[in-house]
C-alpha cells in the first residue's frame, strides 16, 4: 500500500495522505496487518489499543476481509482499547461493540485475548479495573503497546483526553476516568500513549481539517489540544489523513 503523499512534520509527525476515506482506511488496515506481523514475529505477540468513534469502523472492517485478514496471525493478538464509553458493552455508542461488529466477530482472536473496558462498572471502578488488567498483561509498571490507533475529535481530542482536563496531568496511573458532555469515559494516559512503539492517527473528512492544521503545524499547545499531548517511544506520530482532512496543512511540512 502507497499513500498518495507525505508530509513531514519535524519534531510533531508524518502524515500519509490518501485520496479518499477509503484509501485512508486500505492504508490503516494495511500497515496495521505489517505491524502484527512484525511484532508477532520480533516479540511473539502483538499488543494493539485500538481506536473508538465512527471513523475506524472501516479500516477494522477490512482486516475481518481476505486478503488481510488471512495476513494476520490473530491467534497473537492482543487487542486493548484507548478509550470506551462508560456504558454496557452492547450499547450503539460502546467502542467495543463497533469493534466487534466490524473486526472481533469476523476474525480468530482468541477470547482471553480481547481486554475489554468495562466501562458498565462506571469511570473510576472500570479506569481501576482496566489499569489492573494492563498492569496483568504487560508486567511491568507502563505497558508497551505495539501500536496505538487513535482518533482526532473535532475539539482537537483524542482517546477520552480532552481539552484542559485533569486527565492529561496523569502521570502516574496508566488509565483514568474523565467526563464528556455527562457521559462518563475511561481513556489511556499520556505515558502510556507515549510508551508506544507505534502511534498511528486515523483521521478523514473535512471538518477536521483545521484540527489536523493545529495538531501539527501550529504552535504547541497541548492542554488546549491534547492530541499533541501523543509523542509515542518511535518518535512521531504517523497521521494517516484522507485529502479532505490534510486541506489545512497544504504547502506546510516538508
Ligand atoms: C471516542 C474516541 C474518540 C474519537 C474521536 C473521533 O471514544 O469517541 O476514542 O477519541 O476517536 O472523537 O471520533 P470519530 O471517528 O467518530 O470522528
Amino acid at each position: 500500500m502507497t499513500a498518495l503523499r507525505e508530509v513531514r512534520f519535524p519534531g510533531r509527525g508524518l502524515a500519509l495522505v490518501s485520496p479518499d476515506a477509503d484509501a485512508a482506511a486500505r492504508l490503516c488496515a494495511a500497515r496495521f496487518a505489517e505491524a502484527a506481523r512484525d511484532a508477532v514475529e520480533h516479540r511473539g505477540r502483538f499488543a494493539v489499543a485500538l481506536a473508538g468513534g465512527s471513523t475506524p469502523r472501516r479500516a477494522y472492517a477490512l482486516l475481518a476481509e481476505a486478503p488481510l485478514a488471512g495476513e494476520v496471525p490473530w491467534e497473537a493478538v492482543h487487542l486493548f482499547w484507548g478509550d470506551e464509553r462508560c456504558v454496557p458493552p452492547g450499547h450503539p455508542r460502546s467502542n467495543y461493540r463497533m469493534a466487534r461488529e466490524a473486526l472481533l466477530s469476523r476474525v480468530p482472536v482468541p477470547e482471553g485475548n480481547v481486554h475489554r473496558i468495562r466501562g458498565e462498572l462506571g469511570r473510576e471502578r472500570a479506569a481501576a479495573a482496566y489499569e489492573r488488567a494492563l498492569r496483568e498483561a504487560f508486567g511491568g509498571d507502563v505497558p508497551r503497546f505495539d501500536l496505538v490507533h487513535l482518533g482526532l475529535g473535532g475539539d482537537g481530542h483524542t482517546a477520552s483526553l480532552f481539552p484542559y482536563d485533569p486527565a492529561l496531568r496523569e502521570r502516574r496511573r496508566l488509565a483514568v476516568g474523565a467526563l464528556h458532555e455527562g457521559e462518563g469515559r475511561v481513556t489511556l494516559t499520556v505515558p502510556v500513549l507515549a510508551a508506544a512503539a507505534r502511534v498511528e492517527f486515523l483521521v478523514t473528512g473535512e471538518d477536521k481539517a483545521r484540527r489536523v492544521a493545529e495538531v501539527l503545524a501550529r504552535a504547541p499547545d497541548p492542554v488546549r489540544i491534547p492530541a499533541q499531548f501523543v509523542r509515542p517511544a518511535s518518535g512521531e506520530p504517523v497521521w494517516i489523513v484522507d485529502e479532505a482532512a490534510a486541506s489545512g496543512i497544504r504547502g506546510a511540512g516538508q
